[in-house]
């Protein structure tokens, strides 16, 4: 098993079953572990926004007998240039695993190459994994799936070709997913990612990119979006209103979809933007199912990665 989790694609397919046969033994019993990371801590950089993540990581270290340190970049000397390489082996000197939230995805790899505790990716500008993750979760929790059941199972992603897009072509890839993302054109998700969905095609995961919504959501299991603009394209927010007008999901989006559909969406909601407030009213339940399902499945990354390195 790799050292980290900074990429879903890091991850065998088997690796990645355990963990979520973990998790959701965790959400049965969580007392059964509630020592298991006795003694262990977490650091937690924070270069952009969190609620969902950094409440998420934190209780999870708590709810395991751990605990977590959160390091805003506005009060730590990260956010004053100290180089990631020497606050990786600074860190690796007092805690038993780093969480890192920032903008350039090369600065997780810098963090984790020069740590050598594990370095887990809590969101940057390219990659999302530990939402997506719990977003599989999520839905084999739903509709009582089983991972195999996945392989050819219809996603629609409606909106930015951004870190969630593509970390869920990196779901397609390893589960075996037919996902369909719709976006306007220049907005489209990462090149090399869709690449390797032509290199691996042999492995039953297919990805379309489309412009048109309708087409992406036609008989699809899975409705789900993300904001239109993330975070640190605010200066965008305006021209991004204009041209991701009807990259929505919404009524019309739900009546094409297959039969009682789910819709996801990772949160914060733009009511109006992405989703309209009455689709997000009705499926609030399990849209906040998912936003729960982070601290569990992130309590099961935790143990694999930190018990994993109290026993090298
Ligand atoms: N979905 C998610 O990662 O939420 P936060 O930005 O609140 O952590
Ligand atoms: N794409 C969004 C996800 C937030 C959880 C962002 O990066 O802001």
């Amino acid at each position: 098993m790799n050292k980290d989790f900074l990429d879903l694609a890091q991850w065998s397919r088997d690796e990645l079953e355990s963990l979520l046969t973990l998790a959701t033994e965790l959400k049965a019993a969580p007392e059964k572990f509630s020592q298991i990371l006795a003694g262990k801590s977490l650091a937690m950089i924070f270069k952009k926004s969190s609620t969902r993540t950094r409440v998420s990581f934190e209780v999870g270290m708590f709810q395991l007998g751990g605990q977590a340190v959160f390091m805003s970049s506005a009060h730590t000397q990260v956010g004053r240039g100290e180089p990631l390489e020497d606050t990786a082996r600074v860190l690796s000197r007092y805690v038993d695993g780093i969480m890192i939230r920032t903008f350039e995805h090369s600065e997780v790899v810098t963090l984790a190459r020069h740590a050598t505790v594990p370095v887990i990716n809590g969101l940057t500008d390219f990659l999302h994994p530990c939402q997506v993750l719990t977003d599989i979760f999520t839905i084999k929790e739903r509709l009582g799936l089983a991972l195999s059941d996945l392989s050819g199972f219809k996603v629609a992603y409606i909106g930015d070709g951004n870190n969630m897009a593509n970390s869920w072509i990196n779901a397609a890839l390893r589960f075996g997913l037919d996902l369909r993302i719709a976006c306007p054109p220049g907005y489209e998700p990462d090149t090399t990612l869709l690449e390797r969905v032509n290199q691996q095609a042999d492995n039953g995961g297919q990805v379309a990119v489309v412009r048109d919504p309708l087409e992406a959501a036609k008989g699809a299991a899975v409705l789900n979006t993300d904001v239109w603009a993330s975070m640190g394209q605010e200066d965008e927010a305006v021209e991004r209103r204009r041209v991701f007008a009807g990259y929505q999901i919404n009524e019309e989006l739900l009546q094409i979809a297959g039969q009682k559909p789910l819709v996801l969406h990772c949160l914060p909601a733009h009511r109006g933007e992405e989703i309209t407030a009455s689709v997000f009213e009705r499926y609030q339940d399990l849209i906040f199912t998912q936003a729960e399902n982070r601290l569990h499945v992130q309590k099961a990354l935790l143990v694999m990665l930190l018990k994993k390195e109290e026993k090298s």
